[in-house]
């Protein structure tokens, strides 16, 4: 079907037929299977509209929205990780230093930042309102993609692929669903349910197709189909990485510093393996990253887990975190102090430009 001739419906959806209908790739390792081969082929899809597709379901994403405020403060941890592992990834690393906002500390810092802004803006915002700060920040993103796909291409890595689409929709959401406790995340099914819609929802808005969304199941398909994205992208590429891999990876966490503190590079890298259950190369090489390491698994697994701590720690560590997320594009103290004069608040929003609503 020509994703351009659908007309948007009354309800402001494309009318599409919920792509269940189509029953290749339900299971999760059809799915994975489909992604990895048919995938790593197809061009992110800036053709798709840019409309709630027919199988968008308001309750269940608003359920993904209130999930994700319940658990902030783990979910941030969890992203973060996943954000990590994706750039051990070589095809998104590529694309990402091409584009060299995201390799030195300051710059590192603007971006996450960024990315940080926005997605707490789909998680808070109103989708449904075409006019929401949530739905033009999604065009914005559909923006950026775009010129970064062009340049992509035009320095010979080729286009932004499906593939790569549906292995970064798991930095966002896979590590929350595998390893719940592990991190300390509060979830009921209809919880995971919520969130999986949230981001399938996401990811449909940003040019996944619906065949390859990684997030078209049920939990547990797209349970098994996050388990095989690990499996078989992510942990190699972590136990392996590529030599551009740690200057980046510690660009990242070095600038996102400036808005945790507590934050310390070496052990976070650690606290990601755990999370993807490789065992750990050695032992970490000072006292301080050993002892910040021992911090952030007895507040993930002790703190957050246990019932009554959780009662108490888990509001007051979600509020630190809203307050960080909430004071760091405004007032960057911490990284004014890092990165000197230079720094910058997070990029002015919004503005679109012709080529976001335009395909490569
Ligand atoms: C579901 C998948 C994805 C989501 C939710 C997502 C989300 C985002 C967000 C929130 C931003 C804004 C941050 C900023 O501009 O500084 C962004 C920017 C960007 N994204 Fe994505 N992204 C996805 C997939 C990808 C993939 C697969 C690639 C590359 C292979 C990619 C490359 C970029 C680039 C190059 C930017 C512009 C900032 C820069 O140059 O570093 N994204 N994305």
């Amino acid at each position: 079907m020509v994703a351009d001739t659908l007309k948007p419906t009354t309800n402001g959806t494309t009318g599409r037929k919920d792509s269940q209908d189509d029953k290749s790739g339900d299971s999760g390792e059809e799915l994975v299977a489909l992604i990895l081969t048919e995938g790593a082929k197809l061009p992110i899809d800036f053709k798709q509209p840019f409309l709630l597709p027919a199988w968008f379901d308001k309750e269940k994403f608003q359920r993904g929205q209130r999930f994700f405020n319940n658990n902030y403060f783990a979910l941030f941890v969890a992203k973060l990780s996943g954000l990590l592992a994706i750039l051990a990834v070589e095809s998104i690393l590529k694309v990402l230093i091409l584009t060299g906002k995201s390799s030195e500390p300051l710059t590192a810092f603007r971006r996450y930042m960024d990315t940080i802004v926005n997605m707490v803006d789909w998680y808070e915002g109103d989708i449904c309102n075409p006019n929401s700060v949530c739905r033009k920040s999604l065009l914005t993103i559909r923006g950026r993609h775009c010129g970064a796909n062009k340049s992509s291409s035009a320095a010979g890595f080729g286009p932004i692929t499906q593939r790569d689409m549906a292995v970064t929709q798991f930095g966002f959401m896979g590590f929350p669903l595998l390893c719940a406790e592990k991190l300390g995340i509060q979830a009921t099914h209809e919880d995971l349910e919520g969130f999986i819609h949230f981001w399938r929802v996401i990811g449909h808005l940003l040019g996944i197709n619906d065949r390859l969304n990684l997030c078209r199941g049920d939990v547990e398909s797209t349970r098994t189909a996050c388990r095989r994205i690990l499996s078989d992208v992510l942990t190699p590429a972590l136990e392996t990485p590529v030599k551009d891999f740690p200057p980046m990876a510690s660009a990242l966490l070095n600038g996102m510093w400036a808005m945790v503190p507590i934050l310390q590079a070496e052990a976070f890298m650690d606290f990601t393996r755990h999370l993807c259950g490789i065992p750990q190369p050695n032992e970490l090489r000072t006292l301080y990253s050993r002892m910040i390491l021992q911090l952030q698994l007895f507040v993930h697994s002790v703190l957050l887990t246990r019932y009554y701590l959780a009662l108490i720690f888990r509001p007051i560590l979600n509020f630190q975190m809203w307050l960080a997320v909430f004071l760091t594009p405004k007032f960057p103290l911490l990284a004014f102090l890092t990165f000197g004069r230079n720094i910058c608040t997070t990029e002015t929003h919004y503005q679109l430009q012709p080529t976001m609503l335009t395909a490569s």
